[in-house]
């Protein structure tokens, strides 16, 4: 499929059926998705790869505890708890502040705090892995779906034992889509590009 193509097609997806997704597939995506700029080369965006039944149980468990009847029954996307794949995509500022404080990046004084940075770009940098994986999950026929873990977050990390310096900037469900009905969000009209594109002097931007 074209790039094109897939961005124009790639929806989220939030009915998935059961059965896995291939695993020399799934390292695939991953492996391609992590090939995205990032700041000073630090390739610090990871992912925690929930891809067995057990493993995705545990998230949900934690995501949506309680009996049965509570919460999960009331949760109303019930077939994007089918997906057969979670993936956890982490940051490291940690790691951004190593890398600024090499010789070749000590200048800008990034490599003090996180307070340092007038932008996060830990957070961008998982942006642009993040989009690669919804485009090459479209491309390959799978569906996708972002979803963070909010109040969660703790004890997803507990959960999975995840080391204090990872954060976390979302969780993606990958699998074999189903037909749903689209997101609360997701009847909103596309903006216009003349109120996306700003050219300084031209409109009044
Ligand atoms: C950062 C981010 C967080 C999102 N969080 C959720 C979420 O918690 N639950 C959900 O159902 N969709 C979530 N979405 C999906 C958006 O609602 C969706 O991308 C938007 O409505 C546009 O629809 P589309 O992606 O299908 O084109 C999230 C998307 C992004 C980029």
């Amino acid at each position: 499929m074209e790039l094109r193509a897939a961005i124009r097609r790639r929806k989220m997806t939030r009915a998935f059926a059961s059965r896995p997704v291939d695993g020399g597939l799934l390292e695939e995506l991953l492996d391609l998705a992590r090939r995205a700029p990032s700041a000073g080369n630090t390739q610090a965006t990871g992912f925690v790869l929930l891809d067995r039944p057990g493993l995705v149980e545990r998230y949900w468990d934690v995501t949506l505890p309680g009996p049965p009847s509570a919460k999960r029954e009331r949760f109303r996307w019930q077939r994007l708890l089918d997906a057969p794949v979670l993936v956890l995509v982490t940051t490291e500022p940690g790691r951004y502040l190593s890398r600024y404080a090499e010789p070749d990046k000590a200048a800008t004084g990034r490599g003090q705090s996180e307070q340092s940075w007038p932008v996060p770009y830990w957070w961008v940098d998982a942006g642009a892995v993040i989009q690669n994986l919804l485009l090459l999950a479209t491309e390959a026929g799978l569906g996708a779906c972002l979803f963070g873990p909010f109040e969660n977050e703790p004890a997803l990390r507990a959960e999975f034992e995840l080391a204090p310096d990872l954060r976390l900037a979302a969780t993606i469900a990958l699998g074999h889509p189903l037909a749903d009905e689209p997101g609360r969000s997701a009847g909103r009209a596309r903006a216009p590009l003349a109120d996306v594109v700003h050219r300084p002097g031209i409109d009044s931007a």
